[in-house]
């Protein structure tokens, strides 16, 4: 049965619960968590996931929302240095901890060497996919500098792209790794 079918059945045949559950979905509690470096305070409804509160409270938007149910990796976010499925996690759950969203990585004058890399090797077409999968290409970054192709696809592997066929994403992430060789 459809959410809405649900709701009005439920409506009809009780409506004490019904109210209730309006009530509920109208409450809001505080949470204060970190996101890109900041600490903020913000006001949400329990029931919302951390991808619409950082969408639709915080106004970041380069974090995607593409099934809704942990399957393409569009929303990944990074928190407490482990990528994640915002689409999957309550906002509540924020509370206290560290979010690193694709606006904290990097801007259009300085870019992450990881975003250069993408645009180099044309690993960006329409773009969707690209915001969850540099977090989590930064998070295997940071754990692992010089990760071998394997590696690369086994981090990026719970991420859809219609576009590119991997290959330029694969690359994109090894070659960053490579160049933080030839620097040191
Ligand atoms: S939108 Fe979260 S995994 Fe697809
Ligand atoms: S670039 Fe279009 S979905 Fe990946």
């Amino acid at each position: 049965m459809r959410l809405k079918d649900f709701t009005s059945n439920l409506k009809r045949s009780d409506p004490q619960t019904f109210r209730r559950l309006s009530l509920i979905q109208t409450m809001e509690i505080t949470i204060k968590f970190t996101i890109n470096g900041k600490i903020v305070k913000v006001e949400v409804p329990p029931h919302w996931t951390l991808l619409r509160l950082l969408r639709e409270k915080l106004g970041l938007t380069g974090t995607k929302e593409g099934c809704g149910i942990g399957e393409c990796g569009a929303c990944t976010v990074v928190m407490d240095g482990r990528p994640i499925n915002a689409c999957l996690i309550l906002a509540p759950k924020a509370e206290g901890r560290s979010v690193e969203t694709v606006e904290g990585l990097g801007d259009q004058v300085f870019l992450h060497p990881l975003q250069q890399s993408f645009i180099d090797h044309g690993a960006v077409q329409c773009g969707f996919c690209t915001p969850g999968i540099l977090m989590s290409a930064k998070t295997l970054l940071d754990g692992n500098p010089h990760p071998t192709k394997e590696e690369v696809k086994g981090a990026i592997s719970g991420h859809l792209c219609r576009c590119t066929g991997y290959q330029q994403i694969v690359e994109a992430i090894e070659d960053t790794g490579k160049k933080r060789k030839v620097i040191r």
